[in-house]
């Protein structure tokens, strides 16, 4: 099965500091994936590797095929992925923004019938939870349900290096059974959404609405 790895962090200036904590957080699931679930393909999308336009112009808004080579590239990737892995810092008490206008680029047909896993992580003591709970909202909504695992990262700073390994070397596999916990979840959801999807077309039962979102409202 193949997952997307995203990561809602571009903030590469400080302070705070350090600038970019998410990057540790991204290459440490990178590393539990890859020792403890390597048989399943992971690509990362690093949100700072998509500079978006000013004004904001989803995919879907681009007649077929003119969007962007790198929106196409990507909505491409979100729609042959099994199962979505998204990382957020908390700003404010909410996921990234980057994170968040990311995803809004592409329709919830190309991420629905799929699970999702939230990791978050902070500088400070509560590692991102008040973002994790607001992201389940987000993500249900895309039809990218979040598995009920969650991971989260307190003082992210100091639990990992610039390298994504934790600081204290014996730690690493506690980290990495605890990240195993929410990837388990999502790996099993991940079969099973992906097994039913082949059997039967959940975009010929539950149409995907086209041109607004009223489509799907109450008589
Ligand atoms: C605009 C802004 C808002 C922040 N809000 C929170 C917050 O609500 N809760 C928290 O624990 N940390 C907060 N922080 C601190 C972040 O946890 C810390 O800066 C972390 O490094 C952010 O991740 P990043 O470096 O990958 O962007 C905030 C940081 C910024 C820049």
């Amino acid at each position: 099965m193949k997952f997307l790895v995203f990561l809602g962090t571009v903030r590469d200036s400080t302070p705070p500091r350090p600038a970019r904590l998410g990057e540790r957080v991204a290459k440490a699931c990178l590393k539990c994936l890859a020792d403890r679930y390597g048989e399943h393909e992971v690509e990362l999308i690093d949100a700072l590797d998509y500079p978006l336009e000013p004004v904001f112009k989803p995919h879907f808004a681009y007649a077929a095929g003119r969007a962007p080579g790198a929106l196409n590239e990507l909505a491409d990737k979100i729609a042959s992925a099994d199962g979505f892995i998204m990382i957020s810092p908390e700003y404010n008490h909410l996921m990234s923004p980057a994170l968040a206008n990311l995803l809004n680029h592409f329709g919830s047909s190309l991420f629905s019938y799929k699970p999702s896993a939230i990791v978050t992580y902070s500088a400070g003591q509560w590692g991102g939870m008040r973002a994790a709970v607001a992201m389940r909202t987000f993500l249900s909504e895309l039809g990218c349900l979040p598995v009920s695992a969650m991971i989260h990262v307190p003082k992210a700073q100091e639990v990992f290096a610039d390298n994504g390994l934790p600081q204290n070397a014996e730690s690493e596999a506690s980290w990495f059974d605890y990240f195993g916990r929410t990837f388990h979840q999502l790996i099993w959801w991940g079969q099973a959404t992906t097994a039913h999807r082949a059997k039967a077309d959940p975009h010929e039962l539950v149409r995907d609405f086209k041109k607004d979102p009223s489509e799907r409202n109450a008589p």
